[in-house]
């Protein structure tokens, strides 16, 4: 099968694999797992940050980061398709005690007016403070939009301004760095706290980190405790992310790539792309997309489908030349039966 429903099917690579088995492990509960803390070293460097704490997975490190810089009452600033608000179980409300104030927005981006528009400090009791704005970088639901680290430099102003933290969830950090250009490190100093996967495009197993200021990564290691994330031998899974942190980042592109031949070989059949797509996540506006899904299985590719008119297509390291030209062709024949 073509599997494009997601970047978070890709398997370890031999070389990961290698790695894996070749790892150093200790207890990582008593902080003694050599790789684990070799990873969180290697990418507190890689963005700039004075701690990182390895977790298993972007929905911990986003919870971890709002506990970690959150009171119960407060309310977090996001767009209205963030990933915490939209895919995570309304965690924050459950667990954290926060409320959410959604901002819509077709590519999922906050801008600094949108955000200063519903901030809330009065001194009332009768109202919830924003202490947090979090940003989502590339944009799951935007179809992988990106911003640029000017604009991530301008919402972290307004929130050093006003007295807010910011969180990132770049659970595609380094998709938004290939595609902009714009470095990991430079992202990374606009925020508060920044998270990244290692488990989607990177081609990890599992895993993400939280990166942050020694304080702030103390006070989440105690919430991952709380949720359950302590792992013990987590070394072999830290090998896999060190692994795909030294070899995977570049490859990124070539989804990238891969992306942009698809999208216009279908436009070229008619197919509607509602979003600009600038990384690895396309989405298709069709008028029967689950009558499309399950036709395209029925030829070996596999692709989600997010509404009854809407199928989302991601690319992925797991996806070869070959694969994507058969992809190309399955859907054609179905574009082309009409
Ligand atoms: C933008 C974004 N944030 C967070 C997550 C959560 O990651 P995980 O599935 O590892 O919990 C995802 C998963 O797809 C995501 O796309």
């Amino acid at each position: 099968m073509i599997d494009l429903r997601s970047d978070t099917v890709t398997k370890p690579s031999p070389g990961m694999r290698e790695a894996m088995a070749a790892a150093e492990v200790g207890d990582d509960v008593f902080q003694e797992d050599p790789t684990v803390n070799a990873l969180q070293d290697h990418a507190a460097k890689l963005l700039g940050k004075e701690a990182a704490l390895f977790v298993p997975s972007g929905t911990m490190a986003n919870l971890c980061a709002f506990l970690a810089q959150t009171r119960p009452g407060e309310t977090i600033i996001l767009s209205e398709g963030a990933h915490p608000y939209h895919y995570e179980a309304a965690n924050v409300a459950v667990v954290g005690g926060l409320l959410t104030c959604p901002i819509p927005d077709t590519l999922c981006k906050l801008t600094p007016d949108q955000i200063a528009d519903k901030i809330v400090q009065i001194d009332d009791p009768h109202f919830s403070h924003t202490t947090i704005v979090a940003i989502e970088n590339t944009t799951n639901r935007g179809g992988g939009a990106c911003y640029t680290t000017e604009e991530v430099a301008a919402i972290g102003g307004l929130c050093r301004e006003r007295g807010l933290r910011l969180h990132c969830d770049g659970a595609r950090l380094f998709n938004a760095a290939v595609a902009t250009g714009g470095s990991a490190e430079e992202y990374a100093r606009s925020c508060d706290s920044i998270c990244f996967c290692l488990s989607k495009g990177l081609g990890a197993p599992v895993g993400s980190l939280l990166l942050g200021t020694r304080e702030t990564i103390y006070r989440a290691h105690r919430f991952r405790k709380l949720l359950g994330g302590g792992m013990r031998q987590a070394g072999v899974l830290a090998a896999a992310g060190l692994y795909a942190l030294e070899h995977h980042i570049d490859d990124l592109r070539e989804d990238h790539w891969r992306a942009r031949q698809f999208r216009e070989a279908m436009e070229a059949e008619g197919l509607q792309f509602p979003l600009p797509s600038p990384t690895n996540i396309l989405y298709i506006d069709l008028e029967d997309a689950y009558g499309w899904v399950g036709a395209l299985a029925d030829e070996g590719v596999l692709v989600l489908p997010m509404e009854a008119t809407r199928i989302r297509v991601v690319f992925h390291r797991d996806i070869t030349d070959d694969d994507l030209a058969r992809a190309i062709a399955v859907f054609r024949k179905r574009a082309r039966k009409g």
